[in-house]
């Protein structure tokens, strides 16, 4: 969207009913001023948000999106679901950055309900920081269609990712009685142990279903999806390999290139 030439960002925000969307309403009420570029959601609680969501709103042409939520400990459900937003926010971050997409592009604040300055101050921080970025793909360097392929991949292996995460990915919970809860557990999701379990898992699965999509079209060589990618040929050979001895993809000798089986 652009007005006079200058770009404006398209933004979605999530917010919780109980903090975030008072802090909102707050704002409003103050008359705090704030870029226009944001359409808000209320939800019961931040953890309502799925990654589905969040995917849906980048494919329907939304250039950010941004989650609110109670401060940590301040969740008004018992199952403190803003841990959940936290966690589910760093592993959709990871996921961006693997589709070539800004991670920036999706923020997660906590807001009480009181701080209705708070939210005016990251509104008038995430709009400016967003319209920088430009919009989504083609400041990616992806045309339409490469950003909705990814996009569609990623939405697709949503149901997947939960079950990763919640059988493998979930930081232990003993983390939340910690003295500085979300330090110690934004950190098992920057860690090391995870990065690894993430790459094995989902970066793996998310890699064998684009080329699996990519081969129902047609066929194709290592060295083309490769590039309709944007990986390595090392890589993309690496994972055809696999796919081969899974029986979902074969050589075709006669053309020269990869087929689905
Ligand atoms: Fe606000 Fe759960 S009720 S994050």
């Amino acid at each position: 969207m652009s007005t006079g030439g200058e770009y404006n960002p398209k933004m979605l925000g999530i917010i919780c009913n109980w903090c975030c969307y008072g802090g909102a309403d707050l704002c409003g009420v103050s008359r705090l001023q704030y870029p226009p570029h944001i359409r808000l959601i209320r939800v019961m609680c931040s953890a309502r948000v799925d990654l589905a969501h969040i995917f849906r709103a980048f494919s329907d042409g939304l250039d950010a999106v941004f989650i609110g939520g109670c401060h940590l400990n301040d969740c008004h459900y018992i199952t403190n679901g803003n841990y959940n937003a936290l966690g589910m926010v760093k592993i959709c971050k990871k996921l961006l950055e693997r589709l070539g997409i800004n991670p920036a592009r999706l923020r997660l604040e906590w807001v009480s309900a009181g701080e209705g300055i708070r939210f005016a101050n990251i509104m008038n921080d995430f709009a400016p920081a967003v319209q920088k970025l430009g919009p989504l793909g083609s400041s990616e360097g992806m045309d339409e269609k490469t950003l909705q392929f990814r996009l569609q991949a990623a939405a697709k292996l949503v149901p997947y990712i939960k079950l990763v995460e919640r059988q493998r990915l979930r930081a232990p919970l003993k983390l939340r009685a910690s003295s500085e809860p979300e330090e110690e557990y934004a950190g098992f999701f920057d860690s090391q142990e995870m990065n690894a379990l993430f790459d094995d898992t989902i970066a793996n699965k998310l890699v064998m279903s684009q080329i699996t999509s990519l081969l129902r079209e047609g066929p194709l060589s290592t060295e083309e999806i490769s590039k309709m990618l944007g990986l390595g040929q090392s890589e993309i050979s690496r994972q055809l390999n696999a796919l081969s001895k899974q029986g979902f993809v074969r050589y075709d000798t006669g053309r020269k290139r990869f087929v689905s089986a």
